[in-house]
């Protein structure tokens, strides 16, 4: 009895020893550029989506306008195009610095246009820890979320004033 009790208890720490000795051999990836640890995009989205997808289906309160569109491209110019990149030109150097890296969300790329808006508002609104991506719950309205979570979502059939905002570089 003794002896099943042993081995349990060393079945139990044995994965945490493990774990620890991996972390101080200096052999865990932490430099941006390191690879990503096997299974950490895997569960990292699995925890994601467990918390985000029941708040995630609620739909716009907002018109898709063009000023509720061209609010959103502000805001974005203001608060999201150094890491996520202005229309048509590359990735800035900060996004390519990051891990995990930005997605580029205006064409060429086609971002989260794929998404529904309330998983977008949700991923604005709270942020995604360890990511770098900010949530801005205290720093944007309402408003302001739901309009850029708009423009995002249309980021591939905008009117012409609006990528007249996307456009300028300052
Ligand atoms: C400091 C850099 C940074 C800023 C500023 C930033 N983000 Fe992010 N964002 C990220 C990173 C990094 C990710 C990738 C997270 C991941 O891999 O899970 C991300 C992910 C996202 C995603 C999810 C993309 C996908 O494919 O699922 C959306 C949507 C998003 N950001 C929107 C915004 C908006 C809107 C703003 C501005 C209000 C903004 N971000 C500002 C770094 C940033």
């Amino acid at each position: 009895m003794k002896k099943i009790l042993a081995g349990v208890v060393i079945g139990i720490c044995l994965p945490f020893v493990a774990g620890y000795l991996f972390v101080i051999s200096g052999r865990m990836p932490v430099a941006t550029k390191g690879s990503p640890l096997p299974f950490e995009k895997f569960l990292a989205r699995k925890a994601q989506h467990a918390v985000m997808d029941p708040e995630a289906g609620k739909p716009s309160p907002l018109p898709v306008d063009e000023p509720n569109l061209l609010a959103g491209a502000h805001v974005y110019q203001a608060q999201c195009a150094v890491c996520h990149g202005r229309l048509g030109q590359p990735a800035s150097a900060i996004a390519q610095g990051m891990f995990p890296q930005p997605p580029q969300l205006l064409p060429p790329k086609t971002g989260v246009t794929d998404d529904p808006v309330g998983e977008t508002y949700w991923k604005v609104k709270n942020g995604i820890r360890l990511t770098g991506m900010p949530g801005y719950s205290g720093n944007l309205s309402d408003t302001e979320l739901w309009q850029v979570s708009l423009l995002l979502r249309h980021a591939d059939k905008l009117p012409v004033p609006v990528e007249a905002v996307l456009h300028q570089t300052k």
